[in-house]
């Protein structure tokens, strides 16, 4: 079933976010000498703003190290933000005390990425599933066993499986495991820090459907991150696009996959593989960004994705762009963007530049000749490089 929401829709039938985050920050200092003075700080998190609606899921992506596991710890208040807000349900949380979050963690739970580490291996599924309900003094009704059994059930596993270990279940059945316990309590949001990507390919299908499914029968929200892009397609209503601790990019799913606006947003959706092969044929070339993603510690002047861009020009050495709407529901940082008019016309195209990228030839076709020609992407002149994505795809159904 296609689950169409942006952020209009969202804010006409629920004008108050569940969770709001502004300026957020998180430097991890850098220690050195004997007396541990700090010398320098990992930008994991360095300044983003968004807002998550209920009912909704907001992807994240980005590449390894771009500081996705460190904002959901954040907005999950299991570590102390540097600076900036994050409100739930109205409601300031971003210094609580762990005493003062206590009756919160009912409301915001976390499914984390390793099903192997995150089960302790010395107790059952029934004392795992069960720690939620005894660490928030809860009694449901019709006794404790009988409820996690429910839960055991919801999430696709046995009651039987209550008195087992962790060790007898395979990866796609701990993270079953996982999602119950983080189920347990009915939290108003769910934050799934790469909650398939530990998994066999086979499996990931699974848990996805399944994490869609509870959504729909609990009315949960969700943020959901993740560096594999099908991923991110395939669940989420809005898509928020990081580099180098910041949002460069938030959209709803379908304009960021058929007009994605920030240059790295463009490079990362030609590297998806397109399923139908069919219509492979019609995706342009693939475009490798060329250079390493650079240091949090010392990230880029100006534009933080300059050193990699083929668009960039000398103002984007130097300022920064803001997070701005280029139309409704979308958000992007970028003077030059694609599919959108250019911020800062006039300016000439870095030598340099021109170098960021190769772009890579798609796999031909295997249908027959009567198939449109393919649309290329080169960067030119004016640095622009527009791959072209299917129209229509079969996320979120
Ligand atoms: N506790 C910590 N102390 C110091 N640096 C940290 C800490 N946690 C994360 N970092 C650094 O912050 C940056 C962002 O890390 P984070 O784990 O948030 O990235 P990520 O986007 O989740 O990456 P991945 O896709 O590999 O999981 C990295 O450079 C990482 O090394
Ligand atoms: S065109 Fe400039 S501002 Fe836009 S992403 Fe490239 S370097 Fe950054
Ligand atoms: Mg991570």
């Amino acid at each position: 079933m296609e689950k169409d929401v942006t952020i209009p829709e969202q804010a006409a039938s629920s004008p108050e976010p569940l969770l709001r985050v502004e300026g957020l920050v998180k430097h991890f200092p850098i220690r050195k000498g004997v007396f541990g003075r700090q010398s320098a700080a990992v930008k994991a998190v360095d300044g983003i703003d968004f807002e998550v609606y209920p009912g909704e899921t907001l992807g994240v992506v980005g590449e390894s190290g771009c500081g996705k596991s460190t904002m959901g710890r954040l907005i999950t208040r299991l570590i102390e933000p540097s600076g900036g807000k994050v409100e739930f349900d109205g409601r300031d949380i971003t210094h609580l005390s762990m005493g003062k979050m206590r009756p919160m963690r009912r409301d915001i739970q976390m499914i984390f990425q390793d099903p192997y580490s995150s089960l302790n291996p010395r107790h059952t599924i029934g004392t795992i599933v069960s720690a939620p309900f005894r660490l928030q003094n809860v009694e449901p009704e019709g006794g404790l066993k009988n409820h996690v059994q429910e839960l055991l059930q919801l999430v696709g596993l046995s009651p039987e499986h209550y008195n087992r270990y962790p060790h007898e279940f395979s990866g796609g059945q701990r993270q079953r495991i996982g999602i119950a316990r983080a189920l347990a309590l009915r939290p108003k949001l769910v934050v799934a820090d790469e909650p398939v990507s530990a998994l066999d390919v086979s499996i990931q299908a699974q848990v996805v459907n399944l994490l869609d499914d509870l959504q729909d029968e609990l009315g949960l929200t969700y943020v959901i991150i993740a560096h594999d892009l099908s991923v991110i397609r395939h669940v989420s209503d809005r898509i928020a696009v990081m580099y180098l601790g910041k949002i460069v990019e938030l959209a709803d799913r379908k304009a960021l996959y058929s007009t994605p606006m920030h240059p790295y947003t463009t490079a990362l959706m030609s590297a998806v593989p397109v399923p139908d092969p069919r219509r492979r044929g019609l995706k342009s070339e693939r475009i490798l960004l060329k250079g390493d993603v650079p240091s949090p510690i010392s990230p880029p002047s100006g534009c933080r994705f300059h050193t990699r861009c083929w668009k960039a020009t000398e103002i984007c050495k130097t300022q920064e762009p803001p997070l701005i709407a280029l139309k409704t529901g979308h958000q992007v940082a970028c003077h030059h963007p694609e599919n959108a008019p250019d911020q800062v016309p006039g300016q000439q195209v870095l030598a340099e530049a021109r170098e960021a990228v190769e772009l890579i030839a798609p796999a031909k076709p295997e249908a027959s000749a009567e198939e449109p020609p393919e649309s290329g992407a080169t960067p030119t002149e004016d640095g622009t490089a527009t791959p072209s994505e299917p129209a229509e795809d079969g996320a979120k159904e």
